[in-house]
């Protein structure tokens, strides 16, 4: 089964497809997003306090996990 994971960025109307490996479907998408290099805002290091790294509206991409968006949409206003 092929494992990806589509983003979007609203404000560049660009998208990013991943293809997702087993050791990174625990990982939050706002540490997997960053290491594929997208500037995902946080200013409170991934604790929940900051509601800088939001996508589709409101969600915490610092506590969504990887693994709960294969195949589903996530954009981000900003990017
Ligand atoms: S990084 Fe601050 S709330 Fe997600």
């Amino acid at each position: 089964m092929l494992r990806e994971l589509k983003v979007t960025g609203r404000a560049s109307s660009k998208s990013w497809s991943y293809t997702i490996e087993d050791s990174d479907l625990d990982k939050s998408l706002l540490d997997y997003l960053s290491a594929c290099g997208l500037p995902i805002a946080s200013s409170c290091s991934g604790v929940g306090k900051c509601k800088k790294c939001a996508f589709n509206g409101c969600l915490l991409s610092c506590v969504e996990k990887v693994s709960d968006w294969l195949g589903k949409e996530i954009y981000f206003d900003y990017l």
